[in-house]
């Protein structure tokens, strides 16, 4: 059977073809450690796993989600932008529920694409953006997210004809992968620059929470001028340790609002009503939890950088995200050879920075997704891999 053209226009996800070789190696009997996926070893408070449970019990939680839906959930994911960034938004017309960010961030581009459009895509990036511009028949002009720019994208650097064509600019701060932040006076600059062009700015900040050593990731939407050029992406996967729960949101911008809610109506019937029960309790409920979660993930950090900086990589230690971003050792030239040359001798799984785009070359990435014992042994044998021993 002939699938369409746009199917060769850009890759599957990486992470599905590595899970099939990593379970084939473990199933050979390699006692593989994955830095790979960022899914971290955590899951979802007491509180909310027993009220999801509870909320499946009731009979009436098992209809339709969008024909019936007394949830109260946008209210409380307004409220959740009004306590940690004193942001306001309109829960009827400026919140929208996903499942998952992921649902948001691929529906996006049919919301303001035209075949043809300019979208701005930051290289490296997560893989999704390119994927959802290219099956929306949009053209992608590349963002480089340089080392020497703090891995910010160069607004001045990007010819007024581009920017006067554009439709969207994607940004996602902290950033993976390369698990910068934004400055604080990052987001007031590209505000201005997208009202100067209007060009929709697309926020994706899923690691809001994820924070060290005192840093509080900022909101795009906190700015001034924010709502009226722009949204933003978030979800409770990783600030409430539930990545396999696929509860989202997107909040900003009233007639993008409309649009991906004009879309979602074909494309699914709401999240399951135990989930929205269940993500409400959380958004309203005690975050103490992020604090001790987020102590564990600075001292995984500070196994990986530690160990790395002995065996003379360069990098930045983060002060968000879960993801250490390095550059390959010297005279390596090929990343994603070099990682799989590692996979091989080690059984260590590690990112090739070239599959987040061409920008990535040069680096890798590693997820802080396992116990500090585990890291330190997967940093053990990469430093014997390093020195041949
Ligand atoms: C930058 C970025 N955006 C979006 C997502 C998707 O998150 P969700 O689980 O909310 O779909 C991820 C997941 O890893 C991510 O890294």
């Amino acid at each position: 059977m002939k699938t369409a053209d746009r199917l060769n226009n850009f890759d599957a996800y990486l992470g599905t073809a590595m899970n099939l070789i990593l379970t084939k190696m473990r199933a050979e009997g390699k006692d593989v450690i994955n830095l790979g996926l960022g899914d971290p070893d955590v899951m979802p408070t007491k509180m909310m796993r027993e009220t999801l449970a509870d909320a499946c019990m009731d009979p009436g939680n098992h209809h339709y989600p969008s024909f019936y839906s007394p949830m109260p959930l946008k209210e409380a994911m307004a409220a959740w932008y009004k306590k940690n960034y004193n942001v306001t938004c309109d829960s009827d017309t400026e919140v929208l529920p996903l499942l998952g960010s992921a649902d948001g961030l691929f529906h996006i581009h049919t919301c303001l694409l035209d075949p043809g459009d300019i979208a701005l895509v930051p290289d490296p990036c997560y893989p999704a953006y390119v994927a959802g511009v290219t099956i929306a028949g949009g053209k992608i002009e590349t963002l480089p997210l340089l080392e020497k720019n703090g891995f910010l994208p160069d607004l001045e650097a990007i010819e007024p004809a581009i920017a006067e064509r554009a439709k969207m600019i994607w940004v996602n701060y902290p950033n993976n992968p390369t698990s910068a932040h934004a400055p604080d006076d990052f987001y007031p600059r590209l505000i201005e620059w997208a009202h100067k062009y209007n060009v929709a700015v697309i926020s994706d900040n899923p690691y809001s929470e994820i924070c060290f050593d005192c840093y509080r990731p900022q909101s795009f939407l906190q700015f001034d001028g924010a709502k009226e050029i722009g949204i933003e992406f978030n979800s409770l996967s990783k600030a409430y340790n539930s990545c396999g729960w696929r509860t989202g949101m997107v909040l900003g911008n009233p007639d993008i609002i409309a649009g991906m809610a004009k879309i979602k109506s074909h494309s699914d019937r709401g999240m399951f009503y135990p989930l929205q029960v269940a993500a409400r309790e959380a958004l309203e409920g005690p975050t103490e939890f992020m604090a001790e979660r987020n102590r564990m993930f600075q001292d995984r950090r500070d196994v990986v950088v530690n160990a790395l900086e002995k065996m003379d990589i360069k990098l930045y230690r983060p002060k968000a995200t879960f993801y250490v971003w390095a550059r390959v050792p010297e005279g390596v030239e090929i990343s994603k050879d070099w990682c799989f040359k590692v996979l091989d001798e080690i059984a260590v799984w590690m990112i090739p920075g070239s599959m987040y785009g061409q920008y990535g070359e040069g680096f890798f990435r590693i997820a802080l997704t396992h116990p500090t014992d585990r890291l330190a042994e997967a940093m053990n044998r990469l430093g014997n891999f390093l020195t041949g021993s």
